[in-house]
């Protein structure tokens, strides 16, 4: 919790997969989390296939969150071609959601992307050839150039950056290395690292590890709720 120097403790969650056949999910846990940190920080697949009806189970859970919540969405919440309706549904329950807008809670800036896949470093998928991969490196490069527009408009001195995909390896490892590559992408990290930031949370890779540094040190955690953390809990503790 906020205390003398101004430090403030983020909670990150992704991964929530809020399913239809579930009855208040995560009531609880948002009650618990709103007595431990100052900030949640959602990290995307926050429905298990971005239907309303899921959106709508965790917008009345969300009420039992008392702290402000800021997220991204990830990729099963795109599934149903709903997106927007989740988004409105769950920006009414104070979701401030990062793909539009920054936000500045407590002398510190929140900014997001939901991110994309590509992979790593010399083995990062480049775009030439075929406008299929075209069009996929796109994707990945318009979501950093999103991210960096975004650092760019933040004033604050501490800064905290929420995505769905990974921006690093570190925090994959425990998937398969097979699928690191659709897992993330290093021109996040490329992003990430021309600023001043204080910690990086994503989510997605469900088997992966807590956490990780990018190439300039800046810390990485992986925030999806079934990876084990430092907190012992589903959600990662993070001072800024
Ligand atoms: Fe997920
Ligand atoms: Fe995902």
């Amino acid at each position: 919790m906020q205390n003398g120097n101004s430090t403030i403790t983020v909670a990150g969650l992704g991964d929530l997969h809020v399913a239809e056949s579930t009855a208040h999910p995560f009531r609880e846990l948002f009650a618990e989390v709103s007595g431990e940190a100052d900030v949640l920080a959602l990290c995307g697949d926050l429905t298990n296939l971005g239907k309303v009806k899921e959106a709508e189970i965790l917008a009345e859970d969300l009420h039992a969150c008392k702290i402000p919540v800021v997220g991204v969405l990830g990729n099963h919440d795109l599934e149903c071609g709903e997106s927007e309706r989740v988004l409105e549904i769950l920006q009414q329950a104070g979701v401030r959601f990062l793909e539009t807008q920054v936000y500045e809670i407590e002398g510190v800036g929140f900014a997001g992307v939901k991110g994309f896949a590509g992979g790593f470093g010399s083995h990062m998928l480049g775009a030439f050839g075929e406008e299929a991969i075209k069009h996929f490196v796109g994707e990945a490069v318009n979501e950093a150039m999103r991210l960096e527009n975004a650092l760019h408009s933040l004033t604050t001195e501490r800064t905290v950056i929420v995505l769905h995909y990974a921006p690093i390896t570190a925090t994959l490892e425990g998937e398969p290395k097979d699928i690191f590559p659709f897992l993330g992408s290093s021109r996040l990290a490329e992003t990430i690292d021309r600023f001043d930031v204080s910690a990086v949370l994503h989510g997605h890779a469900h088997h992966g590890t807590y956490a990780g540094k990018t190439t300039k040190g800046i810390p990485v955690y992986n925030c999806a709720q079934h990876v084990p953390k430092e907190s012992g809990k589903p959600y990662a503790l993070i001072k800024v």
